[in-house]
């Protein structure tokens, strides 16, 4: 209605037709030409929410660019986790703001935790910011954007109890083709102290099944050959629908998920040490496309410090989730995440760390030292009392003992064969690819005549630390995976 009283308006002004026609299609030529830049930062489930934006924005008839500099729309999908991950994005923001000097009218959005952290205080802190988005409002990015075409800076970083954006279909980015994540739940209803994720992405929900069961299905047809099921705590998964039908428990939607195809890998992350059932663990040993993975976030090997996360969980409890796993699922790999210095943390405590470690023997970790986040209920309750120079030793102590650990470990591993699922060409040459077996070993093989998402045997020769090299045993084997999954 108004936009019609406008155009009557102008068009009762002869002088001023021809340049709202004008404008008119300057605009529209402009609305099909819009490119939009996105940078990730945080968390897998993080990466899969660019692909939502991603999906959003290109409904709204936008484009993607890789270079932010020729951009109409910059967006950085942030992380909170740590101090430091807060401060790249700062840098990020001003190498950006750049392009603003180049082109005045970009649009530069913040999106991801940080946003729903920091919230209008954002606009405030850093003035080149048109756009504050939280994790559940990305559907309102289109109104943001027109409002921030107008000049006006707007923030919406309203929390959801609902949404899952369970009806989008995420556009890939920089996908190779073969493996993609998807998003099974959001959300944590866990409260560990040290952790800002209850925060910012607020209560726990999951996703329909049947919208998940289809998402893998259409990945599938279009050849990808992994998926991976995201959330932070995928073993709370809980589908409950509203009238009838049946629930859904995380082992239920894994076996959905498997049954799509033998030839599609199932992988999930992650799960929390204290919710892992031997349900799940039943289920990844009746298929063999579900790939013998665990990331298995320990934290600290100290009790006591347990207690203080709030884990839920103690020393004793972790060590028979492991031997159980080792039990059901003999070679399964088991990675972790550690964090060191975490509040009152005495040397004894952090010796039991490195006791954990020695005992499970990871096959990769993912190591920290903590970083108090404002608001988390460590920062209100506990001391940040270790000091810097104290944290970065004890990590280092870490660090070099899972470097000790993966050459170990790696050291057994020349002469056996796996079964890889071939994923890219290998940075080193180009006549190598690179695959993982279903351990999540990384394994680089010479190329041959191996395509893409084919499945091949690979003798394990050499290794480092980090990745494993070997040669394809029989050039046939593809084909006969491909037969013994029919
Ligand atoms: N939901 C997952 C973890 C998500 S965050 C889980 O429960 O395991 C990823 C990892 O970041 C955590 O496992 C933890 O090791 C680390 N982390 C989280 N908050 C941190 C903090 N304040 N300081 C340092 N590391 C932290
Ligand atoms: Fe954070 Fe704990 Fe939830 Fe993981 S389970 S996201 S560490 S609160
Ligand atoms: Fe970071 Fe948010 Fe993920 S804080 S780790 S991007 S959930």
């Amino acid at each position: 209605m108004q936009e019609t009283l406008d155009i009557s308006s102008i068009m009762h002004d002869e002088s001023r037709q021809g340049e709202a026609f004008t404008i008119k299609q300057v605009k529209s030529e402009k609305e099909g030409n819009r490119q939009f830049y996105i940078e990730s930062y945080g968390c897998a489930m993080n990466f899969s929410d660019s692909e939502i934006i991603a999906a959003i924005l290109i409904k709204e008839g936008f484009k993607a660019t890789r270079h932010f500099m020729e951009a109409d729309l910059i967006l950085v999908n942030t992380c909170s986790i740590r101090e430091n991950a807060e401060q790249r994005v700062r840098q990020r923001l001003t190498e950006f703001s750049k392009a603003k000097k180049q082109n005045p009218s970009a649009i530069i959005g913040v999106l991801g935790c940080m946003a729903e952290r920091l919230k209008s205080k954002f606009l405030e802190e850093e003035k080149i910011v048109d756009i504050v988005l939280g994790p559940d409002a990305y559907r309102d990015l289109p109104v943001l954007v027109a409002r921030a075409e107008d000049g006006q800076r707007s923030v919406n970083v309203l929390l959801s109890r609902e949404e899952t954006y369970a009806d989008i279909n995420p556009v890939r980015l920089n996908s190779n083709g073969i493996t993609a994540f998807i998003s099974i739940m959001r959300g944590c209803n866990n409260m560990c102290s040290f952790c800002v994720v209850p925060f910012t992405r607020g209560r726990e929900r999951s996703r329909d099944p049947h919208s998940i069961v289809a998402e893998a299905t259409d990945l599938f047809a279009k050849g990808y050959r992994e998926v991976t099921l995201l959330g932070q705590n995928v073993d709370s998964y809980h589908w409950q629908p509203g009238w009838g039908g049946e629930t859904y428990n995380f082992a239920k939607l894994l076996e959905s998920v498997a049954k799509i195809n033998p030839l599609l890998r199932v992988r999930f992350s992650t799960s929390h040490p204290k919710d892992i059932t031997d349900e799940v663990l039943h289920t990844m040993a009746a298929h063999h496309n579900m790939c013998k993975h665990i990331h298995l976030p320990v934290q600290s090997g100290s009790s006591a410090v347990l207690k203080r996360m709030n884990r839920t969980y103690d020393r004793e409890w972790y060590l028979e989730r492991v031997e159980t796993i080792r039990k059901l699922l003999p070679g399964c790999g088991i990675t972790t995440d550690i964090i060191t210095g975490f509040c009152g943390e005495t040397d004894a405590e952090h010796s039991d760390t490195l006791s954990m470690m020695e005992t499970v023997k990871y096959n990769m970790a993912y190591m920290f030292s903590y970083s108090e986040r404002p608001g988390t209920p460590a920062a209100k309750n506990f001391k940040d009392d270790v000091p810097v120079a104290l944290k970065a030793k004890r990590l280092s102590e870490i660090v070099d003992l899972q470097h000790q650990h993966q050459q170990e470990l790696h050291s057994l591993e020349p002469g056996k064969v796996y079964e890889v699922l071939a994923e890219g060409i290998s940075k080193r040459s180009k006549e190598h690819l690179f695959g993982r077996t279903s351990e999540n070993k990384v394994i680089i093989f010479p190329r041959n005549e191996v395509q893409l998402g084919d499945y091949v045997y690979v003798q394990v020769k050499e290794f480092t630390s980090a990745t494993l090299f070997g040669e394809i045993i029989n050039l046939n084997s593809k084909s006969e995976i491909n037969r013994q999954h029919k």
